[in-house]
């Protein structure tokens, strides 16, 4: 347990992960900040007042401003503005691109030494704006994406394979969004690699599926997009720092070098612990992923580029 847990926006990701975090008891402080007057101190209170039932003692506060998030050991930013039916992540970009950037210089100031996790959209572009607008070290920069996608990849392969999801291995890397890169050659259940137990064409619409996957929960609810699956992605990377786990997991990452890339967040395995971004794991690559995750980075170099800060 830390002394404080920030949770940046108060929408469905935010007040969702800040219940999951005071439920994990992850901190003894969960702030939530929000510029919508009243939602954060409504949603806290309503939430702090679970706190008897389920048995947490995370004590949950909701304000609008920075004050109260003072010496936060992590932020979790998911400010912004979410997809409605057929907008991409890009669309997202100039609005959060704003809010991100504002947001992280603030957290700055009142938190210097806070390890940010990012999840506003479009996520990779988001991690660079964060970065840049903080000047923290890439250590404390880590975006959640890969968790969430890979997430995806697992439960549909168990629903395929009639299994329990806990025993899928499987890593999901590149950027979010449709170019994301599902290694096949590392996905295995218990240990079986996967190509042993599916055939390639149930394989090939599993991974199509999971590319698509946050725009079909998009589809469904229209307005708005998905943020059980989101939050539960982003709390397990807060668990993994302030439990300092350990734990190698999918995120993004500011790369200087790693798998022959630099100066940019992509996905990638990462070790993650008390100092937040303990190191990238770099793993060997077919050569059809290696062309697949060159191409994801490609798509995440274009936004990047047209963002002025
Ligand atoms: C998703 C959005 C949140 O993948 O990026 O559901």
């Amino acid at each position: 347990m830390v002394n404080k847990i920030t949770v940046v926006g108060a929408g469905n990701v935010g007040a969702t992960t800040a219940q999951r975090v005071a439920e994990k008891e992850l901190a003894r402080t969960v702030v939530m900040v929000d510029v919508a007057e009243g939602i954060p101190q409504g949603k806290g209170l309503d939430q702090w007042q679970s706190a008897p039932i389920e048995g947490f003692d995370s004590r949950i506060i909701g304000t609008n401003g920075y004050d109260e998030t003072k010496d936060s050991d992590v932020v979790i930013i998911t400010a912004g503005i979410a997809r409605k039916p057929g907008m991409s992540r890009d669309d997202l970009l100039n609005t959060n691109a704003g809010i991100v950037k504002s947001v992280s210089e603030q957290i700055a100031k009142s938190s210097p030494n806070a390890i940010l996790i990012i999840v506003s959209n479009p996520l990779d572009v988001m991690c660079y704006v964060a970065m840049k607008a903080s000047g923290f070290p890439r250590e404390r920069v880590i975006g959640m994406a890969g968790v969430l996608d890979t997430a995806r990849y697992r439960g549909f392969l168990a629903e395929a394979l009639d299994c329990s999801v806990r025993d899928i291995q499987a890593m999901v890397l590149g950027g979010h969004g449709d170019t994301m890169v599902p290694l096949i050659s590392y996905t295995s259940v218990s240990g079986i690699p996967i190509t042993q137990l599916m055939d390639r064409a149930t394989l090939d619409a599993i991974v199509t599926r999971t590319r698509n996957g946050g725009a079909e929960i998009v589809k469904h609810l229209k307005t708005g997009s998905a943020y059980y699956a989101p939050s539960a992605g982003a709390v397990q990377m807060a668990e993994a720092i302030v439990n300092d786990q350990r734990r190698i997991l999918p995120c993004a990452a500011w790369l200087q070098g790693e798998y022959g890339m630099k100066d940019l967040f992509l996905g990638v395995p990462c070790k993650l612990g008390r100092n937040g971004l303990e190191k990238i794991i770099e793993v060997e690559l077919t050569a059809d992923e290696k062309a697949a995750l060159s191409k994801s980075a490609d798509a995440v170099r274009e936004p990047m580029a047209a963002i002025k800060l």
